[in-house]
């Protein structure tokens, strides 16, 4: 939810800093601040409401003292509104040391009292400042900044990765996680600490992901890693698969419009290495075994928002190619109400960020009561994928922009590359369906780039319907959850009263809904697949138009049954039934994007929302 780097090398902490944040800005963007030791080893600290650009205009008309060791924080408020004083870095030992921290310390209430009836006292409503005070409390106590750091973080409940320093101590960084990301970023003479590797990505490739319940201590040249209990713990650098300018937003407008067009590559790139003459084998699931896959005899999908979406659009092709029973269901929900599992049910779950605690925590849960898991997941060292049995990585590069779209499409892919394994090692698909389905797959990058290309007209509507109040969104089938999304995506950009149905939902309530007017989105199946349901959707639409309704319809080229009905037709390339929500998501992601431009609000960061949601 919040952002953090951690920074010792040389006299450059303000601009590692401040670059480190602005690539992270996409987990929340309610305040900014940052901590630097300077060359005389006193510490100073600068934070501001508001989104980076504040707090960098301000560096800017007022400069900061620069140093070799800093932290840094972008904020996604959780305790305390979004003021100056709930900023971090929190302070304590007298405004000698400084922290900042990502996550919800659950028992700061009565850790806060104890303090207060020492006689400290707290200048903001924060958790964060109770973990500064108590730090400066154990400093006092040890004149260790390590061991006051154990002290403190094994005193603390629930979510957490937290970052400290201290001016008696420069050139060191100490870092913890509990349930929330730490990524150690290795340089040559200087080292970096970050929510993600996005942190520091511009000055190496080299990370290592710190495990759950580990401190972490940086210096200039070395890296320390031990368990909470002070125990050294062997860690493994890995190679972060792609470089700065992926996370740039180029001469793009924003990084929407940027990730929707990398959708055919995200798709393309998820694909590669896991297609073998006309078959499906996701080297990554190996591991795990064709005997156990093969005796699995029921999938829960998990996930949250539009990852939900994508599990929903998979469940169809992976029920129907490998004839093993699918539920999809919201991580928060599931975890919730005793799910029937056992070691043979298989719950795989899906996250872009790999961080989102609802999804995490179900993951656990799972795995606890006996299923294996597989994580669909698009950010490497993640926590999800490392809580799981085996992770099928999507391959999107990285997402800025709060509203996801390629790694949506990524997420499909992945689950439909599993359902194809799948459906090989039970023996459910001929060797002809399992390559007239690669070949579909295989083919759809190409078709996503001709949607994108013939984009103007869905720019131009959203344009004309920048003044809507609602609009809702049918599908049937796959279209269905594109429906879904497509709503979603309209709520989250643009603010605007969307819902998505199922079209066959409609005569049981929704369309008392329709006036003369409402705009309503339809995700027509093709023809050339089920011709009742394309049928049925046909009817949907004379039904509401009969009402007043004004359809814009989502149908294939040449699909000659839907010209009379609707007011404007949005065309997409031929492909069969199963494999239309790659390509009838793209105009409705697009939609939304144009429609709030529009309305002059900012599309990569929206209001009230995080990138990554990793507070339940
Ligand atoms: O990182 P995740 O995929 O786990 O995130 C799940 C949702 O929070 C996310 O998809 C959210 O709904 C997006 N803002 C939708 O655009």
């Amino acid at each position: 939810m919040c952002g953090i780097v951690g920074y010792v090398g040389s006299e450059k902490s303000l601009e590692v800093l401040l670059g480190g944040l602005k690539r992270l800005e996409y987990r929340g963007y309610d305040s900014a601040g940052v901590a630097i030791v300077d060359a005389a080893g006193e510490l100073h600290t600068v934070k501001r409401a508001g989104k980076l650009s504040v707090l960098a205009d301000e560096l800017a008309a007022h400069p900061m003292a620069n140093g070799s060791t800093g932290i840094g924080h972008t904020r996604w408020a959780t305790h305390g509104g979004p003021t100056d004083r709930n900023a971090h870095p929190h302070l304590g030992d007298d405004g000698r040391l400084a922290v900042i921290h990502n996550g919800i310390i659950e028992n700061f209430a009565p850790l806060k009292d104890e303090l207060l009836a020492e006689g400290f006292s707290f200048t903001s409503e924060t958790d964060t400042e109770v973990a500064a005070v108590l730090l400066g409390r154990e400093f006092r106590a040890t004149g260790s900044l390590q061991e006051a750091f154990r002290r403190v973080v094994a005193r603390l409940e629930g979510a957490f990765t937290l970052l400290a320093l201290h001016q008696d101590e420069p050139g060191v960084v100490v870092g913890a996680r509990r349930n929330s990301p730490l990524v150690i970023g290795l340089g040559d003479g200087e080292n970096f600490l970050g929510s993600d590797v996005a942190a520091f990505v511009e000055h190496t490739r080299r990370a290592v992901a710190i495990g759950q319940d580990q401190i972490v201590t940086i210096t200039p040249n070395e890296v320390k890693v031990t368990d909470f209990d002070g125990n050294a713990v062997e860690v493994e650098a890995f190679e972060v698969a792609w470089d700065a300018a992926a996370s740039e937003k180029g001469g793009w407008s924003s990084f929407m419009a940027k990730e929707i067009s990398e959708e055919p590559d995200a798709v393309a790139n998820t694909l590669r290495g896991r297609v073998l003459d006309g078959r499906v084998v996701i080297p990554e699931l190996e591991a795990f075994g064709d005997d156990v896959l093969a005796g699995i005899d029921r999938i829960t999908i998990i996930a949250c928002g539009t990852a939900a979406y994508a599990g929903q659009v998979g469940r169809y092709a992976i029920e129907k190619w490998s004839r093993v029973p699918v539920e999809v269901e919201l991580s928060h929900e599931f975890r919730y109400r005793d799910p029937v599992i056992t070691p043979t049910t298989l719950v795989i779950s899906i996250s872009q960020s790999g961080e989102t605690m609802d999804t995490l925590m179900a993951v656990k849960y799972a795995r606890e009561a006996g299923a294996r898991a597989i994580s669909v997941c698009n950010t490497q060292g993640a926590t999800i994928p490392r809580e799981s049995d085996a992770v099928v990585y999507t391959h999107a590069g990285p997402e800025v922009a709060v509203a996801s779209t390629k790694a949506f499409v990524a997420q499909i892919t992945a689950l439909y590359l599993f359902g194809l394994h799948l459906a090989r090692v039970r023996g459910s698909l001929s060797e002809a369906d399992q390559a007239e389905y690669v070949a579909e797959l295989l083919a759809i990058p190409a078709k996503i780039s001709h949607v994108l290309e013939s984009s103007e007209s869905i720019a131009q509507l959203a344009k004309w319907m920048s003044d809507s109040r609602a609009v809702l969104f049918l599908g049937r089938h796959v279209g269905y959850p594109i429906a879904l999304e497509g709503a979603l995506k309209l709520k989250e950009l643009a603010y605007i009263h969307a819902e998505g149905f199922a079209a066959g939902e409609l005569k049981h309530g929704p369309i008392a809904l329709i006036e003369a007017g409402q705009p309503v989105f339809v995700i027509v199946p093709s023809p050339r697949g089920s011709a009742e349901m394309h049928k049925k959707v046909v009817s949907n639409i004379q039904e509401i138009r009969a009402r007043g309704a004004r359809i814009i319809a989502i149908a294939e080229q040449g699909d000659a049954a839907v010209l009379p009905f609707a007011d404007e037709v949005v065309p997409i390339p031929l492909a069969a039934p199963m494999f239309e929500p790659f390509l009838a998501v793209i105009p409705l992601q697009i939609f939304a994007m144009e429609l709030a431009t529009a309305k002059g609000l900012d599309v990569d960061q929206p209001r009230n929302l995080a990138k990554s949601v990793t507070v339940e």
